[in-house]
């Protein structure tokens, strides 16, 4: 079977797991620490607080952010239902912004007129692995007081046109993380948030661990201070975050390689963020079909054939939940969305990916593309 895309584990990472299981504090101890710091060094934040998912990143995020019951939060339909579920845990009312077809990232001018007295968040998803990189909107919340909490899940080791690295929070007030086994590293589950604002870090610091505080001189003193959660990652996942990360260029580079394989041969369908290889951290390669009906008979083939063709993503609108709790209607206010969710298609990418494997992709590809 070629999956879409799998983690890359070596005896560096299975030594540094070791390590952590055997000195003696499992969880809540220095490797945690270590982490954090080697994030903020990769992503030149000044802060980042580890996690335990992605999922809880964005939650534990969108609570520093302040969001709460009614406020609105607007993010892109083209997204792993994480994104906006996070929002509806608090109550929050989701709106949908439509999206842009060339990269799938969710359209700047739509959000904008999204926007109300009650949006207190927009989350833009750095679709695929290519940045949303928008200066002019997080220069436009700032001045409303909105807080852009951009999801990097698919980004890591990707940066701006500007040349800074995702997860710098130069267009953003928080950056999200995932570590999932297809992320560009893992930690077997994972996630983390980056800031440069120092409140929102010590915010998301406590909100991790149940809120609760710890006098550093009388450590028996504890001390609630807000509702926090148990979204805390342990150090024998740390250590392995902390390995994985040395390898982070190398596992970018790789997907940079597939890429610009894919980028080469790829004439019968079209690329999504085509062109951007410098910055992208393809974490996906998605590309559109001509038709619905030739994504359909790839994504069969693959099923044949073992290939992990996959779908990312069907808007998140349209999932039976969300239309059964007022969510129905975007279909006609998200037509881009609609449109690239019907003929999409994410080919296989992940670091060290066989040669022949690849070919393998490809040939279904041309294939399908020559039946239709
Ligand atoms: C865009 C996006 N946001 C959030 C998440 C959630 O991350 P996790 O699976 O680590 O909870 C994912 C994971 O696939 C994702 O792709």
């Amino acid at each position: 079977m070629i999956p879409y895309s799998k983690q890359n584990i070596d005896a560096g990472d299975a030594a540094a797991l070791l390590e952590a299981l055997n000195g003696g504090v499992i969880t809540g101890g220095a490797w945690v620490e270590r982490f954090e710091n080697a994030l903020a060094e990769t992503t030149g934040a000044r802060y980042a607080v580890a996690l335990s998912s992605g999922t809880a990143a964005l939650h534990t995020a969108y609570i520093a952010a302040g969001l709460s019951a009614g406020d609105e939060l607007i993010t892109s339909p083209i997204t792993f239902a994480a994104t906006s579920n996070a929002a509806l845990y608090l109550n929050a009312v989701v709106k949908f912004a439509d999206i842009e077809l060339s990269t799938g990232n969710m359209n700047a001018e739509t959000a904008i007129s999204l926007i109300t007295p009650k949006t207190k968040v927009i989350a833009p998803v750095d679709y695929a692995g290519l940045a949303f990189d928008n200066g002019e909107l997080y220069q436009y919340t700032r001045s409303k007081g909105i807080f852009i909490v951009e999801d990097a899940c698919h980004a890591l080791g990707g940066s701006y046109k500007s040349g800074e690295r995702i997860g710098s929070c130069s267009f953003s007030d928080m950056t999200v993380f995932s570590f999932h086994p297809v992320k560009h590293i893992t930690t077997g589950e994972g996630g983390a948030v980056t800031t440069n604002d120092r409140s929102l870090y010590e915010k998301l610091k406590l909100l991790r661990s149940h809120g609760i505080y710890t006098d550093p001189e009388r450590k028996w003193i504890k001390e609630m201070a807000l509702l926090g959660l148990n979204y805390r990652l342990t150090d024998f996942q740390s250590a392995l975050g902390v390995n994985q990360l040395k390898r982070l260029d190398i596992f970018i580079k790789e997907r940079r390689r597939i890429a610009e394989v894919y980028d080469r041969e790829v004439g019968c369908a079209q690329a999504v963020g085509r062109g951007n290889s410098t910055n992208h951290a393809y974490h996906l390669y998605p590309v559109l079909l001509s038709t619905e009906r030739k994504r359909n008979a790839l994504l069969e083939a693959g099923v044949e054939r073992g290939i992990g063709f996959q779908v990312h993503y069907f808007p998140v609108y349209q999932h039976p939940y969300y239309k059964q709790n007022g969510y129905s209607g975007y279909e006609k206010r998200c037509p881009i969305a609609q449109d690239f969710s019907s003929r999409v298609v994410s080919l296989p990418i992940y670091p060290f990916m066989d040669e022949a494997d690849q070919q393998k992709v490809l040939t279904s590809l041309t294939e399908v593309d020559r039946w239709g």
